[in-house]
């Protein structure tokens, strides 16, 4: 992954090292199942899932300057989504203990930064399930156009209803004019 840099956060690729801090987070009831994955029950298994990322890239290490601790993921993830074909999905956990100050926020503006002024993307969608109001509210913090509910495959649980919403490039633009 590109490292992005905000104010506060670097976007970076995960190595390994990080295995403390993804694990500190992973194994959390308050993460995983909000995303669709069972907490993890020991480090092994999040040694597993991280060498799956760092195999991937697909998803950005958060981490936050002033600790030089990773906090939590945004990913892009390159799926099939009804009439659109093949679009990419933005996805993101964060450490419980840093919620509620802007953080995800703010990776999730580079992130949109870096699809749309680089990566040159025309659009992209983002979905939470229908009982998780903070992934709700940060949604609405940004330009996305709710779609539906739709029945949306996760890792862990099967299917579960989600709302899904989308974003366009000019949507993006204008909204970064006027904030
Ligand atoms: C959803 C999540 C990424 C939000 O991250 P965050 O860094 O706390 O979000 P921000 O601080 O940037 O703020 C986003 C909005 O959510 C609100 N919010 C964050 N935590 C909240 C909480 N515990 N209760 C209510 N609202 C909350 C913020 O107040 C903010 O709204 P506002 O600025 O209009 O007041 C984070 O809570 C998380 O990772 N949760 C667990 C996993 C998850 O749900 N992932 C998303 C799957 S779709």
């Amino acid at each position: 992954m590109k490292r992005l840099e905000t104010e506060r956060l670097t976007l970076r690729e995960f190595r390994i090292e990080d295995i403390d801090d993804f694990y500190d987070y992973a194994k959390l009831e308050t993460v995983g199942p909000n995303a669709g994955w069972l907490p993890h029950p020991n480090k092994e298994h999040s040694v597993k899932i991280l060498e799956i990322f760092i195999k991937n890239d697909e998803v950005w290490a958060i981490e936050l300057k002033s600790e030089n601790k990773v906090i939590g993921s945004i990913g892009l993830h390159h799926r099939s989504l009804l009439d659109y074909g093949m679009i990419y999905e933005v996805g993101y956990v964060l450490s419980t203990k840093y919620e509620k100050q802007g953080f995800m926020s703010e990776a999730l503006k580079r992130v949109l930064d870096f699809c749309f002024d680089e990566m040159g993307l025309s659009k992209l969608f983002v979905g939470h399930f229908l009982e998780n109001k903070k992934s709700e509210r940060l949604i609405k913090k940004f330009p996305f156009k709710y779609l539906k509910d739709m029945d949306y495959e996760s890792r862990d649980y099967g299917l579960i209803v989600s709302k899904i919403y989308m974003m366009k490039k000019n949507e993006y633009i204008n909204w970064r004019k006027v904030i």
